[in-house]
């Protein structure tokens, strides 16, 4: 018995470790005609037979490389179209996404293939073959931008577009995260091992990420040419320490070149470049320097004035030998060729070393199709006959269009034609053709379309619609002949009933109705019809009526019942005597939720305000207890001047406009005898800043706790920001602004500061407010406020939340600011670091990290870098899942993980946790 649950236990530890890695991996191996796992690298490869339906498969002549996957080829036509693999991915998760082309030698004397590659809208390289027995290789490194990204092959100039191998490999965390990667992808133009032992490159499973590192004895033109004299190899067995950010692998960094001349050099062409690139430098020191000797160096070519005058003392910046230095430029701008030095200091006695280089080009990432467009697009795909292999893939108009759409040539591109004719299409025109209001031509003649016409009263620059021979039936919408721009009408042939709108016989267009035997024209209504029509509207004008009165009648008992149980406490709504128009013409109140409240009742209620539990950004809170029962918090405005008025008034009315479970309701206001007096339902649990950062209550604040209320803050803050019309900016968002029930539920509280964001405008100009160690630094610089600021400062909040910091402290000297502490962590990939010590072990490294994520992106100094409110729900959602994805897992030793494995994503598998059960397990529902 005990044995068997040993056995069980090790299954289970190891079960993830086996899995992880490979199988998050994709690879493909295009023109291959099986499924294998290949002996070299142990990966598993797949046949791209069941995902691409066009081309052919073709052997490879001649081949060098004897490696499977590179036996065969898949070449596609050589026509107008692209054609596309997708490959699943995580949305903001890193990938290195990897294509490589090995042509082999022709038969005929044909010139080698020239074409281009594409991810998505993105151009990504010209694949020219010089050399058929040459791997071309072309690696890109991205931030995924959505649940898949495209490859896509076109625009062959000489020869026909082919494919080797499709690969796909997700990076660990924080590796290669650039400051620039919402808008650049980075594509990989050389990684270098120095020092390799033979030519061939390292990979997996020595990499285990999968990257290729070239070996630096690999003879090419203008590859490593113009090396140093007394340039030597070494290499050592012993291991390397290279948990940095990039995590190099041990094998690269147990080799390295020397300059035992005092210099080391190298020349090499950069694919694409000029350019500017991400460039890294990996060193470890791998000799035993005796004491009475010393390695320094500087680099000298290319000459970057930062870091050119610096020296390179590789043992003092790794803090030991055989450790990682791993110094890089964020940004460099380069030549096509690049010469590269590095040279001794005077002091020192031994010359340069070098294990590895790698350097990456930025490049824009290219600009997809509306995204309306697109989703209207693929329903319309739906209904075209079964051949999903066949079907458009890709971006719709970069960088060829799909042949049955137009495009306009400005981005964001939108589809402007439809051409579809005789497709053999059938169901219904897919409504969500509604949002193409760039559409110019729609031709869906000649199919099987049933159903009526869908809405396209939004369409105004539609000129040419053709929709004859159809089965389309109903009436024809009377919008029809406003269409402003519509010039041709073809309806001919379908089952069309009713009136035509005499305004569309009468407009100066081309319009065919023929063939339609149920459509009528002018008022020649047959009189049974009238009758029936006539008998049916005063049926339901009855009913109408009827429906109306009874509610009415429930309303009115309903309102007598509350009022009775109120005991009279609350007087019913009534206006105020001073009716300021706040609320744009709207009067104060006309919503009627909140309550006049008599000063002697809320005396009674607080004991003539004796029980003081805080203070908020207007004044003093005291508790008390209404007659019926009610806890409620009492906020008296301190000082009765104009402008406290003008702010009472702006928070009554803002407040009892707006409901939501995440905001503090606002039960009653009091204006009476200079006093001004507002009522709020008690939050027992109090702020989330004394749960935080008191001593005593913050250890009822587990990871998932937080979570939720992260969750929940971030939901009242983005009902403020898009729920209400006009939107509203909080302006004073913090953790002491964060109030707890008695569930523990987060409900935002304080819209003293709030003002309503104006329509029309983006932002609105007005002496900053708010509190120090929140305040949005780009608001106080340009005193422009969006929503945008509360952003930032929720950002403070999510990492208040996480390490359990202060915004400002006093006493951690040189990183008394938190954005600067949790910034600099963050660049290091060291989340670990950031985690509140009292949450200790038991918070999931992913889920820590998902929130870091997104939080330092809400402290970006510019607000259009930060995230909007609902993306960093979707953001603490997905840490819940992450978290909760731990809990799952147990439920395997209990034996019912089976079903579950199933529904392993890449991403979970490669965290080594299970993806929570969507259809019963989703958290909370959606606040509205
Ligand atoms: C290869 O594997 C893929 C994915 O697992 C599967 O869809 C496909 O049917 C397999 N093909 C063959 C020939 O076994
Ligand atoms: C991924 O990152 C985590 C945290 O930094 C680390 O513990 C883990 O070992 C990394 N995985 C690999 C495969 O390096
Ligand atoms: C890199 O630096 C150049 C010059 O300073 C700048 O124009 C560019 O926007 C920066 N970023 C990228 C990704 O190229
Ligand atoms: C360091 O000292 C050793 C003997 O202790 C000597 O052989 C060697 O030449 C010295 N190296 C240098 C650079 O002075
Ligand atoms: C460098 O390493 C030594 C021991 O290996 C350690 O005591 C010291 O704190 C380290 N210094 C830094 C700055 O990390
Ligand atoms: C439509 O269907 C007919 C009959 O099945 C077929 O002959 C024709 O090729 C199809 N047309 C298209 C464009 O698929």
């Amino acid at each position: 018995m005990g044995s068997y649950f040993q056995i069980l236990a090790l299954l289970l530890l190891s079960l993830p470790c086996i899995f992880s890695q490979v199988t998050e991996f994709t690879s493909i191996d295009c023109g291959g005609d099986s499924n294998y796992t290949d002996k070299k690298t142990g990966l598993a490869w797949i046949s791209d037979n069941g995902i691409m339906n066009h081309g052919k498969t073709v052997d490879i002549q001649n081949l060098n490389d004897e490696w499977e996957p590179y036996k065969k080829r898949r070449d596609f036509p050589t026509d107008d179209r692209k054609y596309c693999y997708t490959l699943d991915t995580k949305e903001r998760r890193r990938y290195l996404v990897r294509a490589t082309f090995l042509y082999g030698s022709t038969e005929t004397a044909d010139t080698y293939p020239s074409f281009l590659l594409y991810l998505d809208a993105t151009k990504w390289a010209t694949v020219t073959v010089f050399d058929g027995s040459r791997t071309y290789v072309k690696e890109m490194i991205i931030r995924a931008p959505s649940s898949s990204i495209d490859v896509c092959l076109c625009c062959a100039t000489t020869g026909s577009p082919f494919i080797s191998t499709l690969e796909l490999r997700p990076l660990n965390l924080s590796m290669y995260a650039t400051d620039y990667e919402d808008n650049f992808y980075m594509k990989v133009a050389a990684r270098v091992n120095f020092g390799a032992p033979t030519k061939d490159p390292i990979r997996y499973p020595d990499d285990p990420f999968d990257r290729v590192w070239e070996s630096d004895q690999v003879k090419r033109p203008n590859f490593l040419v113009g090396v140093a004299p007394g340039t030597e190899r070494i290499d050592t067995t012993k291991n390397i320490e290279v948990n940095n950010r990039e995590y190099p692998p041990v094998k690269v960094m147990q080799t390295a070149v020397v300059g035992t001349e005092g210099y080391l050099t190298y020349r090499l062409t950069l694919e694409d470049f000029p350019g500017n690139a991400r460039a890294f430098a990996y060193f470890a020191e791998i000799e035993n320097l005796r004491s009475n000797e010393t390695r320094k160096f500087r680099m000298e070519h290319p000459y970057v004035p930062d870091y050119s005058n610096a020296v390179v003392n590789i043992a003092e910046n790794a803090n030991g030998t055989y450790k990682l230095y791993e110094p890089s430029y964020m940004n460099v701008t380069l030549d096509f060729v690049l010469s590269f030095s590095f040279v001794k200091t005077p002091d020192s006695t031994e010359g340069p070393l070098l294990s590895a280089i790698e350097i990456s080009k930025y490049v824009q990432i290219g600009s997809k199709a509306d995204a309306q467009d697109v989703i209207a697009l693929n329903a319309i795909l739906a209904t075209l006959p079964a051949d999903p292999g066949k079907q458009d893939k890709g971006d719709p108009c970069t960088p060829t269009r799909w042949e049955w759409v137009l495009c306009s040539s400005t981005a964001p591109r939108r589809i402007t034609a439809i051409h579809l004719s005789q497709r053999n299409l059938t169901g219904v025109i897919p409504p969500e053709i509604q949002n193409m209001d760039a559409l110019t031509e729609l031709w869906l003649d000649g199919n099987s379309f049933t159903g009526p016409i869908p809405d396209i009263s939004n369409l105004l620059n539609l000129k040419i619609v053709h929709l004859e021979n159809n089965r389309l039936n109903g009436f024809l919408p009377s919008y029809l002949s406003s269409l402003p721009s519509l010039q041709e009408l073809y309806i001919q042939n379908n089952y069309f009933s009713g009136k035509i709108p005499p305004a569309l016989l009468s407009r100066k267009i081309v319009f065919n109705y023929n063939g339609n035997p149920g459509l009528t024209k002018g008022m020649r209504l047959g009189t049974k019809v009238k009758l029936v029509v006539g008998i049916s509207v005063a049926a339901l004008v009855a009913f109408i009526i009827l429906v109306i009165w009874l509610s009415l009648r429930k309303f009115r008992r309903k309102a007598s019942q509350q009022n009775s149980y109120k005991g009279g406490s609350l007087h019913a709504v009534t206006k105020p005597q001073n009716g300021h128009n706040l609320t744009r013409g709207a009067h104060l109140m006309d919503d009627g939720v909140a309550c006049c409240i008599k000063l002697s009742e809320i005396e009674a209620a607080t004991m003539k305000f004796t029980k003081n539990i805080g203070r908020g950004s207007f004044g003093v809170v005291y508790y008390g207890r209404m007659k019926d029962g009610k806890e409620v918090a009492v906020k008296i405005i301190g000082d009765p001047t104009s402008q406290g008025t003008k702010q009472f008034l702006t928070e009554v009315s803002l407040l009892s406009r707006i409901h939501h479970r995440n905001l503090v309701p606002l039960i009653g206001y009091c204006e009476e005898a200079n006093h001004r007096i507002l009522v709020y339902e008690y939050m027992h649990n109090g702020t989330l800043r004394d749960h935080i950062h008191d001593s005593i209550k913050q250890r009822q604040l587990d990871w998932l706790t937080r979570l939720r209320i992260a969750e929940d803050a971030a939901k009242g803050l983005e009902y403020l920001h898009t729920g209400c019309s006009p939107s509203i900016i909080h302006r004073d968002v913090k953790t002491s602004n964060i109030l707890l029930d008695i569930n523990m539920r987060a409900k935002v509280a304080d819209f003293g500061l709030s003002r309503q964001a104006e329509e029309d405008l983006t932002h609105i100009s007005s002496v900053a407010k708010g509190t120090v160690g929140y305040l949005d630094p780009e608001y106080y610089a340009c005193q422009q406020l969006t929503e945008k600021s509360d952003v930032y400062s929720f950002g403070i909040v999510l990492l208040e939340l996480i390490s359990g910091r202060k915004p400002i402290t006093e006493d951690y000297g040189t990183d008394w600011n938190i954005v600067h502490w949790a910034r600099s962590l963050i660049r290091k990939g060291d989340v670990g670091s950031m985690i509140d010590p009292l949450l200790a072990d038991s918070v999931k490294l992913e889920s820590a990290w998902r929130v870091a994520e997104v939080a330092i992106q809400c402290v970006e100094q510019h607000g259009t870098s930060r995230p909007k409110m609902q993306e960093i729900i979707m953001a603490v959602q997905d840490a819940v899942m992450l978290e909760k994805g731990a809990e799952n897992n147990q439920n395997i030793s209990s034996g019912s993980g089976r079903a579950q494995s199933s529904r392993k994503t890449l991403l979970t598998s490669f965290l080594e946790i299970e993806s929570p059960d969507l259809s019963n397990a989703r958290l909370t529902p959606s606040a509205r």
